[in-house]
């Protein structure tokens, strides 16, 4: 699996091996009052479009208001304008950075990502750029854009997250029909050259070659439900997965009216058919348009449904693991692009005139605290190697991509029993309803011990529970196959291979500077080992050694046979964990030699070293 997959910061692996938690405080249970603070919990960034002073003053960013609301209640913005053509370089020979600088600057200061917005569009040009795409041959607008792009992606490098490198392309529906290309000086008056999608495709390979990390999207309106644009915009996406174009996502504008707005099904649909192609989804610019009255008020009942529009949207996004990031167009209605674009409505964003929280406020916090997490039972990995599959009585795992828990890593405290607690942080993992020990949980990263009960079944029920501290208590479950043992072997790093986490038989680590005796004995730790004789309670410490797990333990070291001194539980660490002491055969040679250990059938992952004199 791709441990990467969900793009957030909560991928801690190298530092978070459960030995190394086991000793921090249990954080505390905090009731989220902000949609950032919600968002932390379900590690989805949520954005807004702001804006500084592109177009001269005010600078909205010196407006305490407008700041502390964008700062508090957000965790990503997107510059609305001051990344565009009509910005970024107001004369053929000059750009001009400062107003996205000074958005950027912002975000840095308050921890926030800045999504990238845009560098192809038709339109929102400045002044000399018409006239000179009239006159140009395609081979100079090609030179203009790859400057461009490669101006302002390096400029902003490491700054933006990641890229609308192109919006809006393709052309809206007539009937049914798939739509074509929008004309554009881009793409045919006269274009760069290319025909079809080509140039977009160009557009995303000069990007990328700005800055290989950031996430490249195309980015688009109407496109949400199923329907003749969104077939063409996939049937792009799938040509360029197919032939390497480096595409990371699409961009869903979700510009919509209670009137008109994609269903929970529809939408679900259009975030699977990209998944399948392993393309991610931002929500890019949400806004709900609604009629005004003549004092330009919407009505109650208009405010609630709009509450209800935003609600579907982002339960269905925290539902779809691809949908990674949702964001509104504009930090409150004071300043929304609505009233302006489409006269008569407004009231669209989940911020009032005044910067107060509306309805859609309040849904959408419901949204973050109440959606089911999502729970996949191939994300349900051995805490040492890292490898799926089924799983055995003891097992510490490792279940990635549960999104919704602890924003701050909970670790667990051994309660006055000295157990391993079951909840930490208010994340708990249940098997076939038995609460497990718990090492540690973060939002996307939790682990748990296997309870012993799980031994002799075919399959366990795998249930994460999430108590947000709120009053909010939300659950999903995973069904994954028991198999007797999984043998895996703590390593040193965080990837599951390389040298393990082995003792020589002075209890000092196994390193290359302190490598075994050759005639000498190694102590290795693992997890995955099965079932223990005599001592299975899960949480507890383990009693000591003497107490065997249930199947033949055996081990290789350089490939050759080696006498197993002693298999069991690990005295002093929790029960599940096993302990096995080998001593070196004769004739290997020296240095770093591959070590395999054998439960019953099942061996540990390949890849472990220990360093022989
Ligand atoms: C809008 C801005 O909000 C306005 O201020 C500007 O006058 C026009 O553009 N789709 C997009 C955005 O991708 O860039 C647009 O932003 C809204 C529609």
């Amino acid at each position: 699996m791709d441990l990467a997959y969900d793009g957030s910061e909560g991928m801690r692996h190298s530092t978070e091996k459960w030995l190394a938690v086991v000793l921090l405080g249990a954080a505390p249970l905090a009731g989220q009052t902000t949609l950032r603070q919600a968002a932390a919990a379900r590690a989805i960034p949520i954005g807004a479009a702001a804006s500084a002073d592109e177009y001269g003053p005010p600078d909205m960013l010196q407006d305490p208001t407008y700041a502390n609301l964008l700062s508090s209640q957000y965790s990503m913005l997107e510059p609305g304008n001051a990344m565009k053509w009509d910005v970024t370089q107001p004369t053929q020979t000059t750009y001009n950075f400062q107003p996205g600088d000074e958005l950027v600057a912002f975000a840095q200061a308050n921890g926030m990502r800045v999504r990238g917005h845009n560098l192809c569009w038709y339109t929102q040009f400045p002044s000399w750029l018409a006239p000179y795409a009239a006159t140009a041959t395609p081979a100079e607008m090609a030179t203009l854009l790859q400057n461009h792009i490669t101006a302002e992606v390096t400029h902003f490098k490491g700054r933006v997250f990641a890229w609308d490198v192109v919006n809006e392309a393709f052309n809206d529906p007539t009937g049914s029909a798939v739509p074509g290309l929008r004309d554009s000086i881009w793409y045919d008056q006269p274009g760069i050259g290319l025909t079809g999608t080509g140039y977009i495709a160009q557009a995303f390979q000069w990007a990328h070659a700005a800055d290989p990390n950031a996430l490249l999207f195309y980015n688009d309106y109407n496109i949400e439900e199923p329907g003749p644009k969104f077939t063409a915009v996939l049937n792009m996406v799938q040509d360029f997965v197919t032939n390497g174009v480096p595409i990371d996502g699409v961009g869903f504008e979700m510009h919509v009216m209670n009137s008109y707005y994609p269903s929970a099904a529809e939408l679900t649909q259009n975030l699977q058919a990209l998944a399948a192609l392993g393309i991610q989804v931002h929500i890019t610019e949400m806004d709900d348009r609604l009629l005004l009255d003549s004092n330009g008020d919407a009505s109650a009942a208009d405010l609630q449904a709009q509450a209800q529009v935003y609600q579907t949207v982002l339960t269905t996004c925290l539902q779809q693991p691809n949908c990674t990031a949702f964001q509104v167009w504009g930090v409150s209605d004071a300043v929304s692009w609505i009233p302006g674009a489409f006269p008569g409505y407004g009231a669209a964003l989940p911020f009032d005139v005044n910067y107060q929280p509306k309805p859609a406020f309040s849904s959408l916090m419901t949204a973050m605290e109440t959606t089911a997490p999502a729970l996949n039972g191939s994300y349900v990995v051995n805490a040492a190697s890292y490898q799926g599959g089924a799983v055995a009585p003891g097992e510490i795992v490792t279940i990635f991509g549960a999104n919704y828990g602890p924003a701050n890593l909970a670790g667990a405290q051994l309660d006055a029993s000295g157990m391993f607690p079951t909840n930490v942080g208010g994340a708990q993992v249940l098997f076939d309803g038995v609460p497990s020990p718990m090492v540690y949980a973060l939002v996307n990263q939790v682990s748990a011990i296997v309870p012993f009960e799980v031994a002799g079944k075919q399959q366990t029920v795998i249930q994460y529970q999430y108590n947000d501290g709120n009053g909010n208590v939300v659950s999903n479950t995973a069904t994954v196959p028991v198999t007797a043992s999984a043998p895996a072997i703590f390593s040193l790093n965080a990837s599951g291979s390389g040298p393990g986490a082995i003792l020589n038989a002075d209890y000092s680590l196994n390193s290359a500077s302190n490598p075994v005796a050759a005639n000498g004995a190694i102590l290795i730790f693992g997890t995955g080992g099965g079932a223990i004789v005599g001592s299975a309670t899960d949480g507890a410490l383990a009693p000591g050694a003497g107490s065997l797990v249930t199947q033949p333990v055996t081990a290789t070291i350089g490939g050759v046979a080696a006498n197993v001194l002693y298999a069991g539980p690990a005295p002093g660490l929790v029960n599940g964990v096993i302990q096995v002491n080998l001593s070196i055969p004769a004739g290997l040679a020296a240095g770093p030699q591959p070590v395999v250990i054998t439960v019953g059938t099942a061996s540990s992952q390949k890849g472990i070293t220990a360093v022989v004199q």
